[in-house]
């Protein structure tokens, strides 16, 4: 009873930031995303009644406590779906993208999870099924499930919040390039600071402001426009951080290279370059840009004082079993 599959980590464009439900991660708001294809967990999951525990591994370390028990409940999760008794199993994992690299790994990770473990107990669950899954083990999760540029609708139940795909990823070739400024880990992580958003005084209006932002950058998605799209994503960036450092206690993602980065963007846009920057829970710009402009992207990028390396994505496929 094993099975192998792989998933890709997604960027988002409209974020998700804020719970309706922390133990099923119902979000606030509708959130838009993109697969990225340089940035993918490959999980291999076996069932066994030889085994006494779980046991997981991840880029060939053995993981205990928090890591494991998240694991863990997600395969009960999953044998409950199939109506199986649990049994334990081994879950070895490994991120293509460099450790530390600060991507964040636990939409990747829980995608890969949920479609191997689906399929090592034999459950034959549709795209939306396995969305529904993969969100009840980390919200971003669902988003890596279908293929390309996909839109979590955040339904008001357990089983319509999932991710549906809005366009394949050859519809249009955006690059995601992920400069790593700060390989540290995060002061907090996304599922506590989640719970902050609401004591934030911005986040009522930040809610009210989203569906406007999502129907403009659906717009902007069919009409392929660039200008109109990166300006939504910029300032959709800048108004999760903007709840976040006003949130009770403040979290402030940003290192002092974030926010030289950031500058230099615009000041790229002035001279010409096309790119715009969006930002998840930590300090890494991910700088996004059409196929025509990003290899003068990069090479600014690499050029540029504090990025460490830079992760060049475009738009992916989402999980598959291999
Ligand atoms: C800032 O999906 O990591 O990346 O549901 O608690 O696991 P949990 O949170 P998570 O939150 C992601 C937050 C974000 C924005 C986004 O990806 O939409």
């Amino acid at each position: 009873m094993n099975a192998k599959a792989i998933a890709p980590a997604n960027i988002a464009f409209i974020k998700y930031w804020g719970k309706r439900d922390a133990q099923l991660n119902l979000p606030t708001n509708d959130s838009i995303s993109m697969n990225l294809s340089n940035a993918r967990t490959v999980t291999e999951v076996e069932f066994s009644t030889d085994f006494r525990r779980d046991k997981f591994w991840l880029n060939g370390k053995k993981r205990d406590g928090n890591e494991l028990e998240k694991v863990s409940r997600q395969l009960d999760r999953i044998a409950e779906q199939a109506g199986k008794k649990r049994l334990f199993a081994k879950v070895e994992s490994e991120n293509s993208f460099p450790t530390g690299s600060g991507i964040a790994s636990s939409a990747s990770g829980f995608a890969a999870l949920t479609v191997a473990a689906a399929s090592a107990l034999q459950l034959e669950l549709t795209e939306q099924e396995l969305s529904i899954l993969a969100r009840q083990g980390s919200g971003s999760a669902c988003r890596s499930i279908p293929d390309g540029f996909v839109k979590w609708n955040q339904g008001e139940s357990d089983e319509s919040s999932f991710a549906v795909s809005l366009f394949p990823p050859e519809y249009w070739l955006i690059h995601d390039l992920i400069a790593i400024v700060d390989e540290n880990r995060k002061q907090m992580t996304s599922s506590e600071g989640h719970e902050l958003a609401p004591t934030s005084p911005l986040f009522a209006s930040r809610l009210e402001y989203l569906p406007g932002a999502i129907g403009e950058i659906e717009r902007a998605f069919s009409q392929k426009d660039f200008t109109c799209f990166g300006e939504i994503i910029e300032a959709e960036a800048l108004s999760m951080h903007a709840v976040m450092m006003t949130s009770q206690p403040s979290l402030l993602y940003w290192s002092s290279n974030t926010v030289a980065l950031m500058q230099a963007i615009r000041q790229w846009r002035k001279e010409g370059v096309e790119a715009y920057f969006t930002i998840d829970a930590g300090p890494n710009v991910h700088i996004i840009c059409e196929d025509k402009n990003a290899v003068t992207v990069k090479e600014k990028l690499l050029t540029f004082p504090g990025v460490g390396s830079v992760l060049d994505n475009l738009p992916t496929e989402g999980a598959k079993l291999i």
